[in-house]
């Protein structure tokens, strides 16, 4: 469903990518695991129409959006949770999800859409009438997540989103995940912890200072012996 293909970016004189080739089939779980300041979120950003291209281009559904606006693409059906998750905290929790209702198709159905969101996250239902900054991390992550899948998206990008919670409530997330795929959504997942996201992911992609550096099924990926050395230590 979306294509990378061979894309250079950075910031002005800074490059941050270098010839990077991703993609995410319909029904897929992929991650993309990288070290701090490889890149991985400018991969996003490039993905979500944020910053432009020096050269390379991104498809979507065969067609070429690189020069689709960073607001047009939601209503593609492209839903991007930023890393650091960007809730705001002093609207109610319901106010939150309902602002993640804001494209054309989605404003229509989000009454509906907000009891699908509430069934998978019974805690924000709960909480809905309180201040979102009065959540806990794990329940604001829950939340972003909520507030993507207001707008029914086809592909969701989850960035680092098990940043700064406790194990268990990483766990949380990552089941949360795994039920979202099985509505038929498909997840590119930003993560750090790469034992943890190819438990989830069917295939992956590691990523080093800009550049995709192995690449294959989770199970090919947890033989690889570089890898095994680098980020297991066996
Ligand atoms: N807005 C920006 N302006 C200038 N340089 C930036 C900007 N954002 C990121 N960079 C630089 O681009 C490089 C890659 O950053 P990026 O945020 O993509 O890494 P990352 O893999 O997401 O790291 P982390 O795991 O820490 O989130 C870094 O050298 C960073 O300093
Ligand atoms: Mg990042």
């Amino acid at each position: 469903m979306i294509k990378i293909k061979n894309v250079n970016a950075g910031y002005g004189d800074l490059k941050v990518l270098f010839d990077v080739s991703l993609e995410v089939n319909e029904g897929e779980v992929v991650t993309l695991v990288g070290s701090n300041g490889a890149g991985k979120t400018t991969l996003l950003r490039v993905i979500s129409g944020l910053i432009p291209l020096t050269s390379g281009e991104v498809l979507w559904y065969d067609k070429d959006i690189t020069k689709i606006p960073a607001y047009k693409r939601p209503e593609l059906g492209i839903a991007h949770i930023p890393q650091g998750r960007g809730i705001l905290g002093t609207l109610t929790v319901k106010e939150n999800l309902l602002m993640g209702a804001y494209t054309k198709s989605a404003r229509p159905k989000r009454n509906e859409r907000i009891e699908y969101v509430f069934d998978l996250f019974p805690i924000l239902r709960e909480r809905a009438n309180l201040m979102a900054g009065t959540l806990s991390g794990g329940q604001q992550q829950m939340l972003a997540i909520a507030r993507a899948l207001m707008m029914e998206p086809k592909l969701l990008i989850l960035d680092e989103p098990s940043l700064g919670l406790a194990p268990i409530i990483v766990e949380e997330v990552f089941e949360i995940i795994q039920n979202i795929r099985t509505e038929g959504v498909s997840i590119l997942l930003i993560e750090q912890n790469l034992l943890q996201a190819l438990s989830v992911a069917d295939r992956g992609y590691v990523f080093e200072t800009g550049q995709i550096v192995i690449k294959g099924s989770s199970k090919e990926l947890l033989d690889n012996p570089d890898i095994k050395k680098a980020y297991l230590g066996i």
